[in-house]
């Protein structure tokens, strides 16, 4: 199926944030950090960058489970990081992770990170290599880079199944941003050759759910 694009790549319209921040990702988002987990092993204590944070849930739940981490989260819409901001201080998480509004792409960022972490980014960007050059530059050696996304179904018949399983009961703006996001999406492949060109080879990119797919691996 052709990829659609995004009508927007950013969420920064205040309606569409709130109930983007009000919707239930605890699973996928409780996925990431099962997902990190596995990937590195032992205790993270160092610096992360969250690339497309949205209202930070991810790295609400990433300062949790690793209190020694310090997280760096960063979007374009700042209606997204008004949530964001509000979430961070619900926690009492505002020493461990700093907010910044940056469009991608972005113009070399100051700090080198020992995690780059994405979740739903990679499919609103029309140029993937956005993403994937912040995660060169902005790497340290050895870094552990854990992407995650939507993967784009083979059919308008499977997106509609996807969108009955898992959106049926939701509000219609989400339905509709579900649908426009499966559309988005990018392929396995896809991504195989956007990691080619970004010289990122040595990540694996892997289907993990019916819908999800997830680019992991530390960089040499
Ligand atoms: C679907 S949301 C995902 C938010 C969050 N990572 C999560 O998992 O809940 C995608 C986010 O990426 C942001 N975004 C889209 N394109 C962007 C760009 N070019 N630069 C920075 N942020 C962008 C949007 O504003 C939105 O907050």
């Amino acid at each position: 199926m052709k990829r659609i694009p995004e009508p927007e790549e950013l969420m920064d319209e205040a309606d569409q944030a709130l109930a983007y921040a009000q919707a239930d990702f605890s699973a996928s988002n409780e996925l990431f950090i099962q997902l990190f987990e596995q990937l590195y092993a032992g205790e993270f204590t160092g610096l992360a960058l969250d690339l497309g944070c949205g209202p930070a849930d991810i790295p609400v739940r990433f300062a949790w489970r690793y209190p020694q981490a310090s997280i760096d989260a960063l979007d374009g819409a700042q209606a997204m990081l008004d949530l964001a901001r509000q979430a961070i201080e619900n926690n009492g998480l505002e020493q461990r992770i700093s907010l910044h509004c940056q469009y991608l792409p972005a113009p070399r960022l100051e700090k080198k990170y020992d995690a780059l972490l994405s979740n739903s980014l990679l499919h609103h960007l029309n140029d993937p290599q956005d993403l994937w050059q912040t995660i060169r530059n902005s790497a340290k050696p050895d870094a552990t880079v854990l992407v995650m996304d939507l993967l784009r179904p083979e059919s308008p018949q499977a997106v509609d199944a996807l969108i009955a399983e898992y959106a049926g009961d939701a509000p219609e703006v989400l339905r509709r941003d579900f649908e426009a996001s499966l559309y988005a999406a990018y392929t396995l492949d896809e991504i195989r050759g956007q990691l080619a060109v970004a010289s990122l080879q040595g990540l694996t990119v892997s289907q993990i759910s019916d819908r999800h797919l997830a680019v992991q691996g530390r960089l040499v």
